[in-house]
């Protein structure tokens, strides 16, 4: 179960500071004014809060900043968070803010004397974030209880924005925690697993098994998992909260659980990062579970493609041509190119299914996105302007890196096969656009489509604001807030 920081909300208490055994958090804005909160804890403190202040602290500090007194003398507290923080900053200042806290949160409580700000909801949003860490396979770690005491003006109004924030964060967690988990542990059959307990939400959770891939006629995905003992697997997650009629948003995982290249098995050096190879999945989990946990009012269906790509002898050989359920062949130039061969058929298959309203994909698709675009942005490749653009706007509104790619009929040349409609690779230019029109032509015309490649951006070796090293959860914050822009007004 994901481990989302418990949140409580009261009015402020100022007589509540000195006796407060934890962290005490208060927030000072650049202009260096105390609020109510923070002259009790600078009286208390025999002006400690003060000193920061007069000694420029402050000017040089941004949001994120935080500045801790260490067992103030005056206080029960084990250390006082000074965290800088305008009254009434952005969003995302609001989120950085609260993440200096998350990541300082140790065992045990935290109170935050929040006053009145005005993004106050933010701030523990933030906190939940960055308080997230991934554990279970740590013999040492204690279970631990992250709770947060929130001090603030009209705590119901503000629990109840938060509420929808912890719902996004518990998603985001879920994601991490799939992305994370070693390839030992989350095999296919554990990921459908996890997928089917969350029909305690009220998700509408079916596994679709190989039998029943094999007559639907899938035979792109199944020959990326054929190589393995792990059953490959598609699980359908329907949510169902919109009008009965409206015909629901898709969102396709690629779900490689161990991505080992196949018989073009990858290069020893690094390949343990392919754990992480079912980030795709990951996402569109986390956000059927975050839409799920908040009430989302929109139909919005999530599909995720379950293989393990191994070599042995039963696996897809380089030269084999094997036939999609759309009924095109593709000859396999290069076993490791398995994500679009997985995407493409559970593409169609939510297509002819569904008649999808719109069809977003995500995948650790390529080592090309990450050489064009780092670990900054996902790529972003669509076939509707639209689409894109409410995409890319609830991208930059929540921080989650995402820029937009071309596709091409040139580049889609480059896909030519001899023997067969189409080869799995294009060659080494434009790696990630020559997949990007792999995958389109798996798209219908009507289907407004946005392909999202997360290669750079599912997992990361050095921390980003809101998580630590190790998977970040991007996207369940901009695929929720697309959902909410796009499907619940
Ligand atoms: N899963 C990889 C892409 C990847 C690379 C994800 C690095 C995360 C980090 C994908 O299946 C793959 O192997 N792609 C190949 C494609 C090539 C054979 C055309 C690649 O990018 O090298
Ligand atoms: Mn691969
Ligand atoms: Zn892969």
């Amino acid at each position: 179960m994901p481990n989302v920081m418990t949140a409580t909300y009261a009015e402020v208490d100022l007589d509540a500071l000195a006796g407060f055994e934890g962290r005490v958090a208060i927030l000072i804005a650049p202009d260096g004014k105390l609020d109510a909160s923070a002259r009790r804890v600078n009286r208390l403190t025999k002006g400690a809060v003060a000193r920061v202040v007069d000694a420029g602290k402050l000017e040089e500090a941004r949001a994120g900043t935080v500045i801790t007194l260490g067992y103030p003398a005056g206080m029960a507290a084990e250390a006082v968070d000074i965290l800088c923080l305008e009254r009434r900053p952005t969003l995302l200042d609001a989120r950085k803010a609260g993440a200096a806290l998350g990541k300082v949160l140790k065992d045990g409580n935290a109170l935050l004397a929040a006053g009145s700000n005005s993004k106050t909801a933010q701030i523990v949003f933030g906190a939940a974030m960055r308080a997230y860490e991934f554990t279970p396979h740590k013999s040492d770690a204690n279970a631990k209880s992250r709770a947060l005491k929130v001090m603030c003006a009209k705590p119901e109004e503000i629990e109840a924005e938060a509420d929808t924030l912890l719902a996004i964060a518990e998603g985001a967690h879920m994601t991490r925690d799939l992305t994370n988990e070693p390839a030992n542990v989350l095999t296919t059959t554990e990921f459908a697993d996890r997928l089917k307990a969350m029909e305690s939400l009220g998700l509408e959770v079916e596994v679709l098994e190989e039998d029943e891939l094999e007559k639907l006629g899938m035979g792109t995905l199944l020959c990326v998992g054929q190589g393995s003992d792990s059953p490959s697997k598609v699980v359908v997650m329907q949510w169902k909260g919109g009008e009965p009629d409206a015909k629901p948003l898709a969102l396709i995982g690629k779900g490689v659980v161990f991505d080992t290249g196949g018989i073009s098995l990858k290069p020893a050096g690094g390949m343990e990062d392919m754990t992480m190879d079912m980030g795709g999945a990951g996402v569109v989990s986390g956000v059927m579970r975050s839409l799920a946990l908040r009430g989302a009012k929109a139909n919005v269906v999530g599909l995720v493609g379950l293989v393990e790509n191994m070599p042995s002898s039963n696996a897809t050989r380089p030269g084999d041509v094997v036939t999609s359920m759309k009924g095109d062949t593709v000859e396999v130039i290069n076993t490791d190119a398995e994500g679009r061969l997985v995407l493409c058929d559970v593409m169609w298959y939510a297509q002819e299914r569904f008649e999808p309203a719109g069809m977003i994909d995500l995948a650790t698709l390529t080592g090309a996105i990450i050489i064009g675009l780092g670990h900054e942005n996902a790529g972003v490749f669509s076939n509707d302007d639209a689409l894109c653009r409410a995409f890319l706007n609830a991208a930059e509104q929540e921080g989650e890196g995402a820029w937009r790619m071309p596709l091409g009929k040139a580049y889609d040349s480059m896909l030519k096969s001899r023997i067969a409609d189409m080869k799995n690779i294009g060659g080494r230019p434009a790696g990630s656009i020559t997949a990007a029109q792999f995958l389109q032509r798996f798209v219908k015309d009507e289907t407004p489509w946005i392909h999202l490649d997360i290669a750079g951006v599912a997992s990361v070796k050095s921390e980003t604001t809101l998580a630590p090293v190790g998977a970040t959860g991007w996207g369940v914050m901009a695929l929720n807030r697309l959902v909410q822009d796009m499907f619940e007004n």
